[in-house]
């Protein structure tokens, strides 16, 4: 019976001519209509994402690829887009590769009030011999599921969409350009659709990947940033959603980057509680090497998973080659907490080996200097040196894998 009153997903996604309150341009007018009406989602018939089922439409008006030397982070967008909608009727829809084009969305769609929106970030690599590789595809996934699941976002099998996200890059291959260094930065995008002021589980989604070409996040070598301690705002909190990768996790960080930034640091360190412990910095995990004050052992130390921190794909790599490569050396490796006034000691008593932040980005990011409660507390470099020898060496590993210098499971061949 509800059946028969709605309108079948198909047309409900279109929008009726009548509807749009003025004029568009002529390429919005164009362009899909993805939010639905709120009643459409409520027979549930869930079917998963279905990569045998990809329909391709390729650009009529192809782009030429700007020069790698001019790229800057997130500017450049390839040609194509993948889209898959999903309702709650049906489950995912017919996965498509269609030009890159703006969303039409009603202005009462979900995502624009109650922030129904998560991410990913993750890049796709041309190795020496021409192939495309994908660097720990499954991590993603398995956080791209867990922060739709959080926010009552529509949950799919993550092998389809790695299978569909290769065959995406595939196609936008010419994009990415050759070199240590260049990458195709992919954004997997999932949206609360629904078209409804009401707050509840959005009844219809939308999951996007966009590419970028970009080139290396340090174009002339390592470059060691400079970090002010915020202790007047905390990123996340216990129960929190700060271990999630949603949008709305990083609009309130801007100002106090801004207020960092303005006192000429590159990048604000995230500190948490009356203890000061340090978690995160900026948009990286945080890395620190230490001497123990009792037994001079060697220690890498990185924040737990605890529900505060985003589980980095790059920390959970650190962590396995310090794991295979610095603990047979001698080296302890710990998922434990660490507190601002421990650090401090550390560096006072010459005890400091290095810190460094860890993210997709730039792999690693050496710190110099931490400013904190009116002290510039210093980490380790000498003033010749712009990065400590483990984010060196942890570079170097991490890239050998992701450019298939070393064939290792951890690259998924596209
Ligand atoms: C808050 C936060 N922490 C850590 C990371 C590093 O994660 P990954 O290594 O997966 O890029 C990111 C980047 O996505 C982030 O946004």
């Amino acid at each position: 019976m509800l059946r028969q009153l709605l309108p079948r997903c198909g047309r409900a996604l279109r929008a009726p001519a009548s509807r749009t309150p003025y004029a568009l341009p002529t390429l919005q007018r164009a362009s899909r209509w993805y939010s639905i009406q709120p009643e459409a989602a409520s027979v549930a018939k869930p079917l998963d994402i279905d990569p045998t089922k990809l329909s391709i439409t390729k650009t009529q008006n192809p782009k030429t690829p700007k020069d790698p030397s001019e790229l800057v982070f997130g500017r450049e967008f390839t040609d194509h887009m993948l889209t898959i909608e999903w309702t709650k009727n049906d489950g995912w829809l017919t996965p498509t590769i269609q030009p890159y084009q703006n969303l039409s969305l009603d202005p009462a769609t979900c995502v624009f009030h109650y922030a129904f929106e998560c991410f990913e970030g993750m890049k796709a690599y041309r190795d020496s011999k021409g192939q495309i590789r994908l660097f720990r595809p499954d991590k993603n996934m398995e956080r791209f599921n867990k922060s739709a699941a959080r926010i009552a976002l529509p949950t799919f099998s993550p092998t389809s969409l790695i299978d569909l996200i290769a065959k995406f890059v595939k196609l936008e291959e010419r994009f990415i350009p050759d070199g240590r260094g260049y990458s195709l930065y992919l954004r997997p995008t999932l949206i609360g659709t629904q078209k409804t002021l009401g707050i509840g589980a959005p009844g219809s989604a939308l999951l996007f990947v966009i590419a970028s070409p970009v080139g290396p996040y340090y174009p002339t070598g390592f470059k060691a940033v400079s970090l002010e301690a915020t202790d007047y705002a905390v990123r996340a909190w216990p129960g929190g959603v700060g271990d999630k990768k949603l949008g709305a996790n990083y609009a309130p960080c801007i100002v106090p980057q801004m207020e960092a930034a303005s006192r000429g640091f590159q990048q604000n360190l995230w500190l948490f509680g009356p203890e000061e412990y340090v978690t995160e910095v900026g948009t990286m995990n945080l890395f620190v090497a230490i001497r123990n004050k009792e037994t001079n052992q060697k220690e890498l130390i990185t924040a737990p998973l605890d529900g505060t921190i985003l589980g980095g794909i790059t920390r959970d790599s650190i962590l396995s080659l310090a794991r295979e490569k610095l603990a047979p050396d001698g080296w302890l490796i710990s998922e434990r907490k660490i507190t601002m006034p421990q650090l401090y000691e550390a560096s006072l008593e010459g005890r400091l080996i290095e810190v460094f932040g860890a993210g997709t980005a730039a792999v690693v990011s050496p710190v110099r200097k931490i400013s904190w409660k009116g002290k510039l507390v210093d980490c380790g470099l000498a003033e010749n040196e712009e990065s400590g020898e483990v984010a060196n060496k942890m570079k170097t590993w991490i890239e050998a894998r992701q450019y298939g210098d070393e064939e290792h499971e951890w690259s998924h061949i596209c």
